[in-house]
């Protein structure tokens, strides 16, 4: 956003020196109420119990935790999947979007907003906001709409208004963008943003509704193993799914956890994602964090073949954990996220999203005959990368 800003130098939203809120003053005390409203109403009894009872009976949790066996003997390394895609509208998105629809429900929003890359968070709001008939707009940038129509035809299905960007490269960073504008100019409108980044209290409140991820995968694999495993994998684009099953993992030291972020074609090439590897400290999109920049710091345009990865900036608290070295990422490139798709669907049959092929490369990178225990986070289901890959 680069639209006049107010620093917010609240403490609370911040890890470390990354996050806070840097938002226009009209957006200031609507967003600074939607961090009240969330710390008021997402920890009562009443609102937990409508949130897992919407996530067992309608989103399908818990999701799987399954062994698999013949990933494992190629690897050589135990490994376990965590079955994200298996959940209604097919990846991790809807767990945070059945949440803040509680939360705008509670707020008595009418319309919803949201921005999507690979179409996933806009699939999900658009079946949040059907399930809950409210009104909803989807941001997309018009490269995105191209390389995941799918997803395009389901949220036109479910009844949202989908609204085509033009501007930029026309990727996931464009439709932050225009959701944002927007948002500003309809501040009575709910903004359901997709991942953990932007604004405070966005990287909180998404991260903990993605949580529950972990908190599952954890009892799972204590229940099928007797024990925590070595190490936990997930893809990285703005932060969500990783940060949702690394959460409950944090505290215990001898876990490791690993990130795979986009490097396109290449750390070294101009076409990447890797934001963690490469990224400047920056206020982008209303938080402080890191961002792909220019010589002169400004922010640049991502590449990656998964579009939902396809994202110049980074949470914040990615940023810190980065800082802090409790999570190690890596960058993977298109060609060993695409050899990983097939690998997955002809060892396991199971067709990930190619964002979740990210972080089965990495398993094959780290762990090749090293004998450890894994749980590998797979994000989403790839049916709407079949047509392109
Ligand atoms: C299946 C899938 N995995 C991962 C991501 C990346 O998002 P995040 O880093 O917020 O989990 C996306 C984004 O669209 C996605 O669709």
């Amino acid at each position: 956003m680069t639209t006049q800003i107010q620093v917010n130098k609240e403490k609370e939203g911040y890890f470390g020196k990354y996050g806070g809120r840097f938002v226009p003053p009209v957006l200031e005390g609507k967003l600074k109420n939607l961090a009240e409203s969330f710390k008021k109403y997402a920890f009562t009894k009443e609102f937990e119990e409508e949130f897992i009872s919407l996530l067992k009976t309608y989103v399908g949790r818990p999701s799987p935790l399954y062994y698999a066996r013949r990933l494992s003997e190629d690897i050589g390394s135990k490994i376990y999947l965590k079955r994200e895609d298996l959940n209604h509208t097919g990846a991790h998105k809807i767990n945070n979007t059945i949440g803040q629809i509680l939360l705008a429900k509670k707020l008595g929003a009418k319309q919803i907003l949201a921005e999507t890359g690979a179409g996933q968070h806009g699939v999900a709001t658009a079946t949040a906001a059907a399930l809950f008939g409210m009104k909803c707009k989807v941001f997309m940038g018009a490269e995105d709409i191209e390389r995941q129509s799918l997803n395009v035809d389901r949220m036109k299905l479910l009844g949202s208004e989908i609204i085509p960007v033009t501007q930029g490269l026309g990727t996931l960073k464009d439709a932050v963008d225009a959701a944002l504008g927007y948002y500003i100019e309809h501040p009575d409108a709910y903004y359901l943003l997709g991942s953990a980044v932007g604004p405070h209290p966005y990287p909180t409140m998404v991260a903990h509704f993605q949580s529950i991820i972990g908190k599952e995968a954890k009892k799972q694999i204590k229940e099928a193993e007797g024990k925590l495993p070595d190490a936990v994998l997930a893809c990285i684009g703005g932060g969500s799914n990783a940060i949702g099953i690394f959460k409950d993992f944090i505290s215990d030291e001898n876990v490791k956890l690993f990130a795979a972020e986009a490097a396109g074609e290449g750390i070294n090439t101009d076409k990447t994602a890797a934001t963690l590897t490469l990224g400047k400290e920056m206020i982008f999109q209303g938080t402080n964090s890191l961002c792909l920049a220019d010589k002169e710091g400004n922010p640049i345009n991502s590449h990656s073949v998964a579009a939902g990865l396809d994202y110049p900036g980074i949470g914040p608290e990615h940023a810190y954990l980065r800082d802090t070295g409790r999570v190690k990422y890596y960058g993977i490139t298109d060609k060993e996220a695409i050899s990983a798709f097939r690998l997955l669907s002809e060892k396991e049959g199971i067709i990930p999203a190619v964002e979740s092929a990210h972080a089965v490369a990495l398993a094959l990178k780290l762990l090749k005959n090293k004998n450890q225990l894994a749980i590998i986070n797979v994000s989403g289901r790839g049916d709407k990368d079949v047509e392109r890959i």
